[in-house]
């Protein structure tokens, strides 16, 4: 519902630099005035890297802390100084593998927020808490426990991700009605928190196996503003496939 689309890679703990830099040779150049914003988040420690390239970038993590005595954390003014522009908070990784819970993810997002990045907060049920039929109930908390306290003045730098767990890097991805049904109650769940503009001003993306042949019918979903990509977000032809593909659709 945003006027513009989001194609967002998350690299996870893939590329090296010599892959990233076949990356970008197979890229090309993006138009400039795109229909589409194309964000990678690569290991924080690769950030640089990509930057070079002239691309948007973010980290797939952040501290909850901004600076100090937290060995091995990144803080968000860290990220701000090197140029990044955005993070992921609450990816279904951190908080499967990492425990991260909703209080901790909302005491990052707020943070982050504040420092000056933008945030995408993931959501997003397993497959048993869809077969209990607790999915909208289970995104639903998510989300509003992740925007808790938010300032009203940092809702447009919000961007909701929603990523059913058991769509994640299984190739099976949500059906684009599947997807629609539950961003469109992510939609009414931000109306309620926030207010109709604000809520239909915020970008939600879905994630969970996205890639070139799927991506389109994904997009015209009326309430599908992006995607979130893993695996086919790693090799720069299909990633541009996803950019070529939110460029190619309608207004
Ligand atoms: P895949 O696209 O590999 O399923 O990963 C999705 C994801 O987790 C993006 O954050």
């Amino acid at each position: 519902m945003t006027h513009k689309y989001y194609i967002v890679g998350n690299w996870k703990m893939n590329q090296s630099l010599s892959e990233i830099s076949t990356f970008f040779k197979d890229l090309g150049t993006l138009p400039d005035n795109k229909k589409y914003e194309a964000w990678i988040a690569p290991q924080a420690i690769h950030l640089s890297k990509v930057l070079e390239n002239g691309i948007k970038a973010g980290a797939q993590n952040v501290s909850d802390n901004n600076t100090g005595a937290h060995t091995g954390e990144v803080s968000p003014s860290a990220l701000i100084d090197l140029g990044a522009e955005f993070t992921l908070v609450g990816h279904s990784e951190r908080r499967a593998i990492y425990k991260e819970d909703n209080d901790f993810i909302n005491r990052k997002l707020r943070l982050s927020l504040e420092k000056g990045l933008k945030v995408i907060l993931c959501c997003g049920e397993s497959l048993e808490e869809r077969e209990n039929g607790m999915t909208e109930s289970v995104v639903n908390r998510q989300i509003e426990l992740g925007l808790q306290d938010v300032h009203e003045a940092n809702r447009s730098d919000i961007i909701i991700a929603y990523e059913p767990v058991w769509a994640i890097g299984t190739g099976k991805t949500a059906s684009p009605s599947q997807a629609e049904d539950v961003h469109q109650s992510i939609r009414t769940k931000l109306i309620e928190l926030w207010n109709e503009e604000a809520a239909k001003e915020a970008a939600i993306l879905y994630g969970g196996s996205v890639k070139p042949s799927n991506v389109a019918e994904l997009l015209n979903q009326t309430n599908i503003d992006g995607a979130l990509v893993g695996g086919a977000s790693l090799k720069g032809a299909d990633f541009r496939a996803l950019c070529d593909a939110a460029e190619d659709q309608k207004e």
